[in-house]
């Protein structure tokens, strides 16, 4: 078992697979794209393996796929089933934004994932087109149905607000999770440069004193807090260092950084 500086139980690891979206929220990368990283730099699918299996050695239960988008990703539900045939690991899931749930949910969930969170902030067909950058909803609903149909369960929408959950869309999404048996989790805007977050509602995001986190980014990179700018290369150091040395390094709590760390990691 993994404990920080702070006494808290690091359990809890999230790995992004991929840099790439399929959609360009506003509040997450620029009109003009981001700088992507090359293909030769990222992760293969067997060091991803590695490292998870060490991290379960060292007390991680939990693993959450992320982006980018997950789903852009080649052959991405190989890399479930062997994470999958793990032993250690009691909660497998993914968040995605949904636009290729509709081909994958199946496949996906035979592979041995157990749940989706998908991102969801409006439910009207032009704002969604607006906030994504031209993101079809009818698409992401899809994806949605056939997560429920695949048993992906329970599914988590994750709302980005503005100010506050009353806010028109935050209902109409609450509404919209109502009807169709899904859970939402209210996540406000979040600014990496001015170090903005608030705790995730209806979820366990944002609150740093219970924060059980490491993040994984898509080069190899093992970060300790999504608001700071600290990382220890799995490449440089090797697997066990950098995830202790993480551990070791994780902050009290989150501020300002340089860098968009929630892009890079998948929030
Ligand atoms: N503020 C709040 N949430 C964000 N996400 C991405 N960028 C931000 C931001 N700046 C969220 C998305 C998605 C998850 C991957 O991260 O809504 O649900
Ligand atoms: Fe893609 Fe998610 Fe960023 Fe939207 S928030 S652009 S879906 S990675």
């Amino acid at each position: 078992m993994m404990k920080d500086p702070y006494g808290r139980s690091i359990t809890y690891l999230r790995i992004s697979v991929t840099d790439r979206c399929n959609l360009r929220c506003r509040y997450c990368m620029p009109a003009t794209g981001v700088h992507l990283v090359n293909h030769a730099d990222i992760l293969t699918y067997d060091q991803i393996v590695d490292i998870a299996s060490q991290a379960v050695s060292m007390g991680i239960d939990k693993i959450r796929l992320t982006g980018g988008e997950p789903l852009v990703r080649r052959d991405v539900v190989n890399l479930v089933a062997k994470l999958a045939a793990m032993e250690g690991i009691r909660d497998l899931s993914m968040t995605t934004n949904a636009i290729l749930l509709e081909e994958h949910a199946r496949k996906l969930a035979d592979a041995g994932l157990m749940r989706v969170n998908v991102s969801l902030d409006t439910t009207d067909p032009q704002k969604y087109a607006y906030i994504t950058r031209g993101g079809d909803i009818q698409q992401a609903f899809r994806g949605i149905q056939a997560a429920k149909q695949a048993g992906l369960l329970p599914i988590k929408l994750n709302c980005v607000i503005q100010a506050s959950s009353k806010e028109p869309d935050a209902q109409k999404v609450r509404q919209f999770a109502k009807e169709n048996h899904l859970e939402v989790r209210y996540i406000k805007v979040m600014d990496y440069a001015a170090g903005i977050f608030s705790i995730v509602q209806g979820g366990q995001g944002g609150d740093c004193a219970r924060c059980n986190r490491l993040r994984l980014s898509a080069t190899g990179i093992v970060r300790p807090c999504l608001f700071s700018d600290t990382g220890f290369s799995i490449k440089k150091m090797g697997i066990g260092p950098a995830l202790s040395r993480a551990v070791e390094n994780k902050p009290e709590k989150g501020g300002p950084c340089k860098e968009n760390w929630i892009r890079a990691t998948g929030g």
